[in-house]
């Protein structure tokens, strides 16, 4: 999709749809205007009660030539006082979705004109442009039947902004263009999570890994088992045994600015079987989605490189399978790490921290700044905070409080959880330095203890986003299935990492 803001007069201008936002408590100046151009159509809609401009519901109406544009899309904004850039992002994403499934296949939208306090025209452009082209994504590569492939053929190929005022014009051209690349990365990261496991391996997981790094211009590196068996990940290997798959473990750089690194890592099981401790099979295949960490940190460096973003930035991706098999790990198995911390494993599903402390322990070797890693690690934060807050763990104030900004500006939510000492006591074991499990009760907080234990001093911060990575349901500007929850918010953060 095309996303232009052009000079022009939004009611002069020529094309099929123009998509206007509906406040529910009163026209505001833009649609008032538009609504006595075309008879008061707008007011009579609404007096029928059949549109009342409550938050994304629609209603198309026809103009019969009274303005050049064919339609009017109307989405509603909700009340004014709540309107924000959410609010703007989910609008979009709403009308761009509905112009394409009514085949209509060029927009020009009026969604700019609203006020929002506190917003420039760069935040504007940026999230119109966003979450229409988030709104737009698909996964059809499987599809094959004639019916499918028609449905797939609709495209909405372009949308414009008209403006007037050439400042705000050029600002929201600037905020549309980084709103583009964004959405183009958190694609590639959906594209990625939505892949069955029989097709992204961790082999296929660092060629694609290779490929991005080369069409945006940062440094991949992916280590093999030699190389990983050299620097003692036997965590990582551990979970690796029980597959013919072979693990990986990507390094991503991005040179940007000056200064330690920020390092981001991610956890990236291709297929969480569960292992030896198998899963039971209902559901079990939503765990190809058990790599949406280590993507959202690949798309990360897709866009830090787009965006030219002047930050240093490593990424550290372990990637394996998790299964079961003659060669796989046991529960009661003893896994020396790379850190030298000693693990007996109790539960081979608890493969997530396995994985990470290895990585965790490669990235504390490159002193970094500062360690933010993102993983699907435990069910207990779906039940704890479901499928709206991504789980906050963190030993820094200050880091964890940049995430939350991010969080906020980005509307990725996070809520922080609890990581007092006292929670350590379940991670006691008999016979080595820690275990895998720590119970049942408090299974986020436990799982990121695991992980502290890696970090050292390093400021760190985790994210759980087992509830947030992928969706059973739609929403305004994500179809279902995956989000590419992280990359957006770890590009805010990255955008304002030097600010304080
Ligand atoms: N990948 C799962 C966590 C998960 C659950 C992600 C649901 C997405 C949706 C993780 O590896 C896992 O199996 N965790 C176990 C840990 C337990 C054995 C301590 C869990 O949460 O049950
Ligand atoms: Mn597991
Ligand atoms: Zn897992």
């Amino acid at each position: 999709m095309k996303i232009v803001c052009k000079d022009g007069d939004i009611l002069k201008e020529r094309s099929s749809v123009m998509i206007l936002g509906i406040f529910e408590d009163g026209l505001d100046e833009i649609a008032k205007k538009i609504d006595s151009k075309v008879g008061g159509k707008i007011s009579k809609v609404i007096k029928s009660g059949e549109f009342e401009g409550k938050p994304n519901s629609t209603s198309i109406i026809h103009t019969f030539g009274q303005i050049p544009s064919e339609r009017l899309l109307l989405v509603g904004l909700g009340k004014r006082a709540d309107f924000d850039i959410e609010k703007l992002r989910q609008a979009s994403g709403t009308a761009a979705a509905l112009a394409r499934d009514k085949g209509l296949t060029s927009a020009i939208s009026a969604l700019h004109l609203h006020d929002i306090s506190g917003a420039t025209p760069t935040d504007t452009g940026q999230a119109i442009a966003e979450a229409s082209a988030l709104a737009l994504y698909r996964f059809g590569k499987y599809k094959t039947e004639e019916e499918a492939i028609k449905e797939e053929s609709k495209e909405l190929k372009s949308i414009a902004i008209p403006e007037k005022n050439a400042r705000r014009r050029r600002e929201l051209q600037k905020g549309a263009g980084f709103g583009k690349k964004v959405a183009a990365a958190v694609g590639q990261v959906r594209d990625l999570v939505n892949e069955p496991g029989g097709t992204l391996t961790p082999t296929a997981l660092a060629s694609r890994a290779r490929t991005l790094s080369r069409k945006h211009g940062f440094k991949c590196t992916v280590l093999t088992p030699d190389r990983i068996k050299k620097l003692k990940m036997g965590a990582l290997l551990g979970v690796a045994q029980g597959s013919h798959q072979p693990p990986r473990l990507i390094v991503l750089e991005h040179k940007g600015g000056a200064g330690k690194p920020l390092a981001l890592v991610g956890k990236a099981i291709t297929f969480d079987s569960g292992g030896i401790s198998l899963k039971p099979s209902e559901r079990m295949d939503e765990m190809k989605t058990d790599m949406s960490g280590g993507a959202a940190v690949l798309g990360a460096l897709c866009t830090a490189a787009m965006l030219k973003l002047p930050v240093n930035l490593v990424g550290i991706i372990p990637a394996t399978e998790n299964l079961p098999g003659g060669r796989a790990y046991k529960p009661g198995d003893v896994l020396r790490s790379m850190s030298g911390i000693t693990i007996e494993v109790l539960n081979t599903d608890a493969e997530g921290r396995l994985i990470l402390s290895d990585a965790l322990a490669y990235a504390v070797g490159l002193k970094p700044a500062a360690i933010v890693d993102l993983a699907t690690l435990t069910g207990a934060c779906v039940i704890a905070l479901g499928h709206v807050n991504s789980g906050l763990l963190g030993n820094d104030d200050k880091l964890v409080k940049k995430i939350e900004d991010a969080a906020r500006l980005t509307s990725e939510k996070v809520w922080r959880l609890p990581l007092d000492d006292e929670y350590g006591e379940q991670l006691k074991s008999d016979i080595a330095d820690v275990k895998n499990i720590g119970g049942r009760p408090a299974g986020t907080i436990t799982a990121a203890m695991f992980l502290k234990k890696f970090v050292k001093d390093v400021p760190w911060a985790h994210l759980d986003i087992a509830g947030t990575a992928w969706s059973e349901k739609a929403r305004p500007y994500c179809p279902k299935g995956a989000t590419g929850v992280g990359v957006r918010l770890l590009t805010q953060l990255i955008r304002d990492w030097k600010k304080r």
